[in-house]
């Protein structure tokens, strides 16, 4: 029997008005002055103002620096050093979806680490290169969908290596995650699409990764029971707090279990991402049918326990991705989204260089992620 170390440590504060406690959190780990982290769409919805604010009332200096782009590159990072250095922030109070979330975290990890970023990836084990000494951070997602406000990981495109790439350390942990279902009802029904799919895809990938994590599983399972549950609703009535705030417990949920692994659906997406400016949710909906079809041989017994959950009339599991993909509006293949025959050669060499698909349940090649490209088209 193999060794499997197990931790969910993060402190999460949830539900409707749990922003209200912001300040309290920052003081109550050593916080005077804030740096929010977020991006012109937070800005725009005016959420960016309101974590200002709560934090201005509470006594801590807040500044906000809102040049994250969706897919996060080197350069937002590093204004985010200025603006942390200008603003003489001790802590950073991350807002947004992902993108935002996962800056907070490389921004905090470059205040104080001189190395390239490109020495962090987590591919070569530049996890040993990060120490304690980050700034503590705060996270409040106002998506739901990574999960990155308990993760332990940053994404960034590095111009290194023109890839989305993972830096990870358990010192990007958030000393408190604040969810709060109320900063999500500002989402547009595709992005509350299509982040909930990604949240879909990290419990499915979790649960059918290769490893043995029952914690993990149950977890898996249970987030995507939440998705199945609510991610129509929260697509259809944007104001239903419940089903909001339930999609933020599936969020949070996915990123807890995916510790366990993802799989080869997250591989083919963060080259769509990278080369093709495609949301991150969004290129996991379009290519998780045709992975979970490829998987099907080596796990019926778990992929039957997810059509299920996500809809027991369906006759596949598959099938049941699909079907909820459509009644969400989201569209049935990549070609809708621009992609053709020809982009596949790149992307694929592209995809086989990420880690998720080593612990997808079937061992997957370059030419298998280039069949499942066009099987997702
Ligand atoms: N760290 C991790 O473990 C992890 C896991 C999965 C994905 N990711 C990364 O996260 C990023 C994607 O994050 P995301 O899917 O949350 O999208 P995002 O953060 O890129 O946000 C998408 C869009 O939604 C807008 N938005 C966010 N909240 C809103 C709100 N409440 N109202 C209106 N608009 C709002 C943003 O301004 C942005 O324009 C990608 O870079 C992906 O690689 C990280
Ligand atoms: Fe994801």
């Amino acid at each position: 029997m193999s060794l499997s170390t197990w931790s969910f440590p993060t402190k999460i504060v949830f539900g409707a008005g749990a922003l209200s406690t912001l300040a309290d959190h920052v003081k109550a780990i050593g916080g005077t002055r804030a740096l929010i982290v977020c991006d012109a769409g937070v800005v725009k919805v005016g959420i960016a103002e309101k974590v200002k604010a709560v934090l201005d009332a509470g006594g801590v200096a807040a500044a906000i620096f809102d040049k994250v782009d969706p897919n996060p590159v080197e350069k937002n990072v590093f204004d985010g050093v200025e603006a942390y250095k200008a603003h003489r922030a001790d802590v950073i109070v991350s807002v947004g979806g992902g993108s935002p979330l996962d800056a907070g975290k490389l921004i905090a990890l470059k205040t104080t680490h001189e190395r390239p970023l490109v020495d962090y990836d987590d591919a070569t084990g530049g996890d040993k290169y990060i120490g304690a000494n980050v700034p503590p951070m705060i996270t409040i997602p106002t998506t739901a969908g990574t999960g990155s406000e308990v993760g332990r990981s940053g994404v960034v495109t590095l111009a290194a290596n023109g890839r989305k790439t993972v830096i990870f350390s358990p010192y990007f942990l958030a000393k408190v995650a604040i969810l709060d279902p109320e900063l999500t009802v500002s989402m547009p029904a595709r992005i509350t699409a299509a982040t909930g799919f990604d949240a879909l895809t990290h419990c499915l990938e979790a649960y059918c990764s290769v490893g043995d994590h029952p914690m993990a599983d149950g977890i898996a399972l249970l987030g995507l029971e939440l998705c199945a549950k609510n991610l129509s609703t929260a697509v259809s009535n944007p104001k239903d707090l419940e089903a909001r705030g339930a999609m933020m417990k599936a969020a949070m949920m996915g990123a807890v279990a995916f510790q366990k692994g993802l799989g080869a659906c997250h591989s083919l997406a963060h080259p769509l991402s990278s080369e093709k400016g495609m949301h991150h949710g969004l290129a996991n909906a379009l290519c998780l049918p045709a992975v979970v079809e490829f998987n099907e041989a080596v796990i019926h017994e778990k992929l039957e326990r997810v059509r299920m959950i996500l809809d027991p009339s369906a006759k596949t599991a598959a099938d049941a991705v699909r079907g909820l993909r459509k009644k969400l509006g989201l569209p049935d293949g990549l070609r809708a989204e621009g992609i053709t025959e020809a982009d596949i050669p790149k992307l694929a060499d592209k995809a086989i260089q990420d880690a998720c698909h080593t612990s997808n349940p079937k061992k997957t090649s370059k030419d298998d992620l280039a069949k499942l490209y066009a099987a997702s088209l």
